[in-house]
């Protein structure tokens, strides 16, 4: 009966980061000590007083539908925190909540292509971006980036990949899986690029927004040139430590926010109500509440940087955001090591896997593969220790 399955289905890819946490619970299940620094979630608690909220939100009795586009308070919340964090002022026709970010990029893709229209994806881009736009029948149109040039695409890389079928441009910043982080002045130089191609919409995902350890988060529709085409797109998971509460959001022309509402009233209907009344305490808190886990995470991207750079073989970007490293490990192509051919990322990801039991994800994942990315959303301990394993493996 398997042939019964849609070509959709089909030609859908396997998550390869959930393919490599798989393999990696494989090998637990056998005993071994596997560590893993493939995944991509604070490895903290969501706040207590998010929780509370929580906790009085269910005493409070919210059990029923929620509006599809989310309550109005938590949509006044997201105005607000537009407005304070990122200089933007969107209204409550603007503002869709969705059931994570994931679920809002899914609503953008599937209101705004046609078989055959293309997205651009500046490489390394975020695993699903290209599953989804298949999903939605579009095409996905890779523009390499390296190491070299700090993952960032360039005006010129920008220009030439534009076709009379560019619909969109999906872009993270800071960036899954690399860490960069586009200054104003490197957005600006691409929306210079844009303003001579009007109909290109650009989908701006925000979500590790407040893990930037250089300051000055920058937004594309802050360029008023650009604010009326451009959907920005953030959530609560990773600043908040809140990855399985499912609640993400966008903030994009009215149009656009109307068809998304369209959308997810026939898919999901409203996200869940206790998630949503947590994220307006989350969200109307000042930044600051979270600050210690981003120190944290800073702390750990100088000790995971200065251990890698300790291991021949290895070339990292010293990461602005997010908390992963995504160094190019192809040094080792075409070695064998302890009897394993690498012949490129995924091997070497998987001889790290096997030899110094030690969960990474292949760079393919994200479009790039001559690169490994390393989550340091672990702790001290576990980085001290992965990174010795690595090094004995590797030598
Ligand atoms: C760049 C990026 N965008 C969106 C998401 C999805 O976040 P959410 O948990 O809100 O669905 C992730 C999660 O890994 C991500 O890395």
């Amino acid at each position: 009966m398997q042939e019964q399955l849609s070509n959709r289905i089909n030609n859908l890819a396997t998550s390869q980061t959930l393919a490599m946490a798989a393999k990696a619970r494989e090998l637990r299940a056998e005993g071994k000590d596997i560590i893993g620094l493939s995944l991509g979630e604070p490895d903290f608690n969501t706040p207590d007083f998010i929780k509370e909220a929580a906790i009085q939100a269910i005493n409070d009795n919210y059990n029923s539908y929620t509006p599809v586009d989310g309550y109005v308070e938590l949509k006044d919340a997201i105005i607000n925190k537009f407005q304070r964090d990122n200089n933007l002022i969107y209204d409550r026709t603007q503002i869709v909540v969705s059931t994570g970010a994931k679920q809002s990029l899914a609503n953008v893709a599937m209101v705004l292509l046609n078989p055959g229209d293309e997205v651009l994806l500046p490489c390394p881009y975020w695993v699903s971006y290209a599953e989804i736009v298949k999903l939605a029948e579009g095409v996905p149109v890779e523009v390499p980036t390296s190491v070299e040039t700090d993952f960032k695409i360039t005006p010129e890389q920008l220009e030439a990949a534009i076709t009379p079928k560019t619909k969109m441009i999906w872009y993270s910043s800071p960036c899954n899986p690399s860490g960069m982080v586009y200054s104003k002045e490197e957005l600006r130089a691409l929306a210079d690029v844009l303003a001579k191609h009007p109909d290109i919409i650009v989908v701006s995902d925000e979500i590790y927004e407040h893990i930037n350890f250089v300051g000055g988060h920058a937004s594309m529709a802050q360029f008023e040139d650009m604010y009326d085409r451009v959907v920005t797109v953030n959530g609560v998971s990773k600043a908040f430590a809140m990855t399985g509460w499912r609640i993400g959001y966008i903030g994009a022309p009215s149009w656009i926010a109307r068809a998304c509402n369209k959308m997810q009233g026939q898919i999901t209907s409203g996200a869940n109500c206790i998630a949503q009344r947590a994220v307006i305490t989350a969200l109307e808190a000042p930044v600051s509440k979270i600050s210690y886990m981003v120190d944290t995470f800073k702390k750990r991207r100088k000790l995971i940087i200065d251990l890698l750079n300790d291991i021949e073989g290895f070339v990292t970007t010293e990461p602005e955001g997010a908390f992963y490293v995504f160094p190019n490990v192809s040094h080792f192509f075409g070695k064998t090591l302890k009897g394993h051919k690498i012949e490129n990322a995924t091997d070497f990801s998987m001889f790290l896997l096997e030899e110094a039991l030690v969960a990474t994800v292949t760079g393919d994942a994200f479009g790039n593969p001559d690169c490994i990315r390393i989550s340091y959303a672990a702790s001290e301990e576990q980085i001290e220790e992965a990174l010795k394993r690595i090094k004995k493996a590797l030598t």
